[in-house]
């Protein structure tokens, strides 16, 4: 039997607006297009990885509330279980209010994550049984950090690969990633995580040391519009992006994470995983909503058919 990958991480919904320019503080910019989607990074990477083919489960906690109905009901249309999705009496659904910028892609996004921190390190119970039917476990940084941490602990007990996708920034918290075996921040996240300069290419490169060192084996670095950053003990390499019209980059770094776990799962080496999570992103850049544009394998593999950037040692 195929072996899948185990998600571990947030349910949001997402109230989404665009906008001509994004506001200055203090300022009412007439925007367009409102939709209510369904996102969360461990959602969207769950329903990323159910589409480009892989088996997953998602542990995750919403409200009991339309919200929590809304995502739940999202969830199995795209296929993917919502039996580990606990739902808490207490606290109401997260929610992210985002704000796509017409043109660019670009968002701003401000999260109120709800009942996504009342997941403890006891829900991580529900997980017994099911580590042998997945290969790796798949975390982000939008639930309690001591379920990241428990939850990577069990996961490695069990044998599984462990991914740490290190959204949204955490300051000062890199002693987390010692209980990861792969590592996937963006600019920004990698910069909090290590207070590092990350202001080129070689002072990305050279940021990833702090994580190497702590043991983690490889750091992809996701870098937007320039594509992406691989380093490992033996080296950095930069990846130039795939060229694509860019309508909402919201969720393309979980496409991006997805991407990358079932290119290790499946066995690719790293740069050949980077690669692939890399056209992952880019496809995802594409579609409106983070759920609604989580690439199909065969968006992926038309984008590597279509287009080769270029891969350049550092
Ligand atoms: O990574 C994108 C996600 O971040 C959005 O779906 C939003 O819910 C926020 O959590």
């Amino acid at each position: 039997m195929e072996r899948g990958i185990l998600v571990i991480g947030s349910l949001n919904t997402d109230m989404v607006v665009v906008a001509p320019r994004f506001p200055e503080p203090g300022e009412n910019v007439h925007g367009s297009d409102f939709s209510m989607v369904a996102g969360g990074k461990g959602a969207n990477q769950a329903v990323a990885v159910h589409r480009l083919g892989l088996p997953t489960a998602l542990l995750s906690c919403v409200g009991s509330d339309v919200f929590g109905d809304f995502l739940c009901e999202r969830l199995r249309s795209c296929g993917v279980d919502d039996s580990l999705v606990k739902r808490s009496r207490e606290v109401g659904t997260g929610v992210a209010l985002i704000v796509v910028e017409e043109g660019t892609g670009n968002n701003t996004i401000v999260v109120d994550p709800g009942s996504n921190y009342a997941l403890a390190p006891s829900d991580l119970d529900a997980l017994d049984g099911h580590y042998p039917e997945h290969a790796a476990a798949l975390f982000q940084l939008e639930v309690p950090l001591d379920v990241v941490v428990e939850g990577a602990r069990r996961a490695r007990e069990n044998g599984l690969l462990t991914i740490l996708d290190a959204g949204p920034p955490r300051h000062d918290r890199l002693d987390v990633v010692e209980h990861f075996d792969v590592v996937s921040p963006n600019r920004a996240e990698l910069a909090a995580l290590t207070g590092e300069d990350v202001g080129d290419r070689r002072s990305v490169a050279r940021a990833c040391g702090p994580l190497l060192q702590r043991g983690v084996e490889a750091v992809v670095v996701k870098m937007g519009d320039e594509g992406a950053l691989l380093a490992t003990s033996e080296g950095a390499w930069q990846f130039d992006p795939f060229d694509v019209e860019a309508v909402d980059s919201t969720g393309a770094g979980d496409a991006f994470t997805a991407g990358l776990a079932c290119a290790l799962v499946e066995g690719r080496e790293p740069p050949e995983a980077v690669l692939f999570a890399n056209a992952a992103g880019a496809a995802a850049v594409r579609v409106l909503g983070a759920q609604p544009s989580m690439p199909s394998r065969s968006d992926v593999d038309s984008l590597l058919d279509e287009q080769s950037p270029g891969v350049r040692r550092l």
